[in-house]
């Protein structure tokens, strides 16, 4: 089977290797002439950015860039980009990368044009209603991992530089006009990051599928999402040039980020504030997280995990998903504790203190506490 294809939702979406190259189009289509390339440090050196700021530069779209964004974005980095962006007079924001370079080109494009500070967007309630939505530049994206599905969300997530919690802003104008998913753009991936943003990818689609709320759509995209990870994950992960693979995982990646629009939960909960205070990477703080985190929700998702565990080929219903939960870890190198990520337990008063603060709390099948998570943090240590 070839995988490309034209689709149009949750936006449009180009996907297929070598599609890049329509990047001129794509910018054409969301209304842009002369863009503001938004990626973080890493990548800005590596061949595959600087190819596509030639593809830029050969269409007369200039080549502006900007690439001072911390693993974590924080509102300096925003504060930065802004400024780039106002003195440029640019129009609309391609945002390449992975989560971080995605989420600081969409909040860019968001806050170039409001008065108020981003804290007063955060996704509570409809404080999103607050933004001048006329005053949003168009956004373009392009990933470069297979993980956060950013490129088809209405959210970001920004570190506060002095508090170091991490907030989820949200406006559903930031969902990209068009997005290009080129496969070949994640092969240089390493593969730390490969599994990392892989298991953020699955952890999106475990948690939507465990939220309680009604959303049978999300239900059936977090299902067949699991099943691509299952399948094309361990085989990126061995084998960066397996195109398919890599292509199966930019689908699941944005079939996770659709399905948690049902809900997160306890695994975001507890990554959010290690990732902030200890700067580790989101998707392996999660993966790190999840056995533990399944076995405390057993009994309110059993059912549906025995379910699950069916589709996906896995024997021995729930007990038997989350033995290959724990086998999938091991297999893409992933650490069994937190502690060997960096976190240290003398911080797990304040860490919960931060998590139950954290929205993904509200997706979680059993309610969580201060001291439910305080224990949840022990476990994962
Ligand atoms: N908006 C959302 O819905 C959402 C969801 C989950 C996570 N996030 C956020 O996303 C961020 C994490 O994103 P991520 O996991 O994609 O990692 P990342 O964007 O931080 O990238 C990790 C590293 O991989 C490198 N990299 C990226 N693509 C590469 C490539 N093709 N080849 C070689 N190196 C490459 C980067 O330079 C960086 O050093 C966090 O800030 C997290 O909070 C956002
Ligand atoms: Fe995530």
């Amino acid at each position: 089977m070839t995988l490309i294809g034209n689709w149009s939702y949750p936006t449009a979406i180009r996907f297929g290797a070598g599609r890049i190259e329509e990047l001129p189009d794509a910018c054409a289509q969301a209304g842009i002439q002369r863009p503001l390339l938004v990626t973080d440090r890493g990548l800005a050196e590596l061949p595959i950015t600087q190819a596509t700021l030639e593809v830029m530069k050969n269409a007369g779209l200039g080549s502006g860039l900007f690439a001072d964004v911390d693993l974590n974005l924080n509102d300096k980095n925003l504060a930065a980009g802004i400024e780039a962006y106002r003195a440029g007079g640019y129009d609309g924001v391609i945002a390449f990368g992975g989560g971080s370079g995605l989420d600081l080109g969409k909040l860019i494009a968001f806050m170039a044009g409001q008065t108020r500070p981003v804290w007063d967007f955060e996704d509570i309630g409809d404080c999103w209603t607050r933004a001048d939505a006329e005053a949003i530049a168009p956004i373009v994206a392009v990933p470069t991992t297979a993980g956060t599905g950013s490129e088809v969300g209405r959210a970001s997530v920004l570190t506060n530089s002095l508090s170091h919690v991490k907030k989820i802003i949200f406006h559903p104008k930031i969902l990209p006009s068009v997005v290009i998913c080129d496969p070949e753009l994640t092969i240089g991936m390493p593969k730390s990051i490969t599994a990392g943003t892989g298991l953020d990818a699955f952890a999106h689609c475990v948690e939507a599928f465990s939220s309680p709320h009604y959303h049978p759509m999300s239900q059936g995209i977090a299902l067949e999402g699991m099943r691509l990870v299952k399948e094309y994950l361990p085989r990126a992960y061995a084998n960066g040039n397996d195109i398919e693979a890599r292509a199966q995982m930019m689908s699941a990646a944005m079939m996770g980020a659709t399905a948690f629009q049902k809900g997160l939960g306890a695994i975001h909960a507890l990554s959010h504030p290690v990732g902030s205070v200890f700067n580790t990477h989101h998707g392996t703080t999660n993966a790190v997280c999840m056995p533990a985190v399944l076995d405390f929700n057993a009994e309110m998702i059993r059912t549906r995990f025995d379910m699950a565990a069916a589709y996906l080929g896995i024997e021995g219903g729930f007990e038997g998903f989350t033995a290959f939960v724990q086998s999938l870890n091991d297999q893409l190198g992933i650490p069994r504790t937190l502690s060997e990520l960096g976190a240290t337990p003398e911080r797990i008063d304040e860490l919960a203190e931060m998590a139950i603060q954290d929205p993904s709390c509200g997706g979680n099948p059993v309610t969580l506490t201060i001291d439910n998570l305080k224990e949840l943090y022990r476990r994962c240590m």
